[in-house]
C-alpha cells in the first residue's frame, strides 16, 4: 500500500485515491498539511497527532473512539467553535484547530 503523509494512496480493496488540492490548517498554532474533502480527525492523524484533548475529571488523553460523531473524544475548538467534533468536519484552507 503506497501512502503519502501518513495516509493511504494505494488500497488493495478501494483503490488508488484520487488527487486532491493540498491545504493548509493550524493546531494549535502549528501548520499541519491536509488535503480538501478529509476530515480534521484524519489530517491530524496523518500528521501524528493522537491526543485532541484531555478528560475534564481526570485529565486524561483523548483521540479518535467512535469516528463517526457519537462520542466527543475528538471535541476542538474549530475557527472559534467549542466543542466541534472534528472526526465529522472537513477540512478548509485557513481552519484554525485548537485542542484543550
Ligand atoms: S471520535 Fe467520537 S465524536 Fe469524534
Amino acid at each position: 500500500m503506497a501512502q503519502h503523509f501518513g495516509r493511504i494512496t494505494d488500497h488493495p480493496i478501494l483503490g488508488k485515491q484520487e488527487k486532491r488540492k493540498q491545504i493548509a490548517i493550524y493546531f494549535d498554532g502549528k501548520e499541519i498539511i491536509a488535503f480538501e474533502g478529509e476530515t480534521v480527525a484524519a489530517a491530524l492523524v496523518a500528521s501524528g497527532v493522537r491526543v485532541f484533548r484531555h478528560s475534564h475529571k481526570k485529565n486524561e488523553p483523548r483521540g479518535i473512539f467512535c469516528a463517526i460523531g457519537h462520542c466527543t473524544d475528538c471535541a476542538m475548538q474549530v475557527n472559534g467553535v467549542e466543542n466541534t467534533k472534528v472526526c465529522v468536519t472537513f477540512v478548509s484552507e485557513g481552519m484554525q484547530v485548537i485542542s484543550d
